[in-house]
């Protein structure tokens, strides 16, 4: 399986700070951010990234990270967006890198603290057709996608809905087969002008192959100023309790 990590879009909502630089590049405690992404695919067993970036900080982007070495990584590549057309439109760039194996998919600025989800991305690897979403419960739901589920299967997604049927929040990390391509190809853009990652999702449901799995450990999207600090604070608080585990041992 490959990984895909989509760093692209404008990020808005924390400028000025993303005006200086791509928002998977801003300091969460003492990385860039995006290396918890990196580090939770290489974790997983993921040993081939592909980073989409977007134009204005593709340098930057490629300056930090190099040729992925210092994260283990056998391969790491990257392309551009060139225009914010949504998750789904920045994954669309990947059909090449995937050479029609299934992705695991995570957005560059959700990051995961004491979780091992290496289990589930093995289990879907050796699965049959489908899409699997990771769900947190959250007490804001309104601000992510929102999904229902009987057990194990999605009976419900919408995007950011303004009165949610749970509050049970769509993470962005995703495993999608090797059909996601196709379905991305039939998209239309949404009312933002954006190709959405819930419409893909909602392919998968209306198929019937929409699964999802509880994320344990902590789960933050670190987009805006407040989770942003509040992404560094986790990160501090999991690199004591790691520190203090080595020290232990
Ligand atoms: O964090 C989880 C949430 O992420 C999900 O619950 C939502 O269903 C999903 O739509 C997404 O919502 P956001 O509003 O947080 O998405 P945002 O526009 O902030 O994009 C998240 C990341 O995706 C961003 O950090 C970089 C990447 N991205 C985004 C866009 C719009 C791209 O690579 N290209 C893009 O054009």
């Amino acid at each position: 399986m490959k990984g895909v990590i989509l760093a692209g879009g404008n990020g808005t909502r924390l400028m000025p700070l993303t005006s200086v630089t791509n928002k998977s590049l801003l300091p969460v405690y003492d990385r860039p951010m995006i290396f918890h992404p990196i580090q939770m695919m290489v974790d997983s067993g993921i040993e081939e990234i592909l980073i989409v970036t977007s134009g204005k900080t593709a340098g930057e982007m490629v300056r930090v990270l190099g040729d992925g070495s210092q994260f283990g990584l056998k391969r790491l590549y990257f392309t551009l967006q060139e225009k914010a057309g949504g998750i789904a439109h920045a994954l669309a760039l990947a059909e090449q890198f995937a050479e029609g194996d299934k992705v695991f998919v995570v957005l560059g600025d959700n990051l995961v603290f004491g979780a091992d989800i290496s289990h589930e991305v093995r289990r879907f690897a050796n699965s049959g057709p489908g899409a699997k979403v990771f769900l947190k419960p959250v007490p804001d739901p309104e601000r992510f996608g929102v999904a229902t589920v009987d057990g194990t299967r999605i009976v419900s997604i919408e995007e950011k809905p303004r009165q949610p049927k749970s509050n049970l929040a769509v993470t962005g990390l995703y495993l999608f087969d090797e059909t996601v391509f196709c379905k991305i190809a039939t998209l239309k853009p949404s009312a933002r002008g954006e190709l959405e990652v819930t419409d893909l999702n909602k392919l998968y449901l209306r198929e019937g192959r929409l699964r999802c799995a509880m994320l344990d450990g902590d789960w933050i999207d670190a987009g805006t100023f407040d989770s942003l600090v509040e992404a560094s604070r986790m990160a501090q608080q999991a690199a004591v309790s790691q520190n203090r585990l080595a020290v232990a041992a």
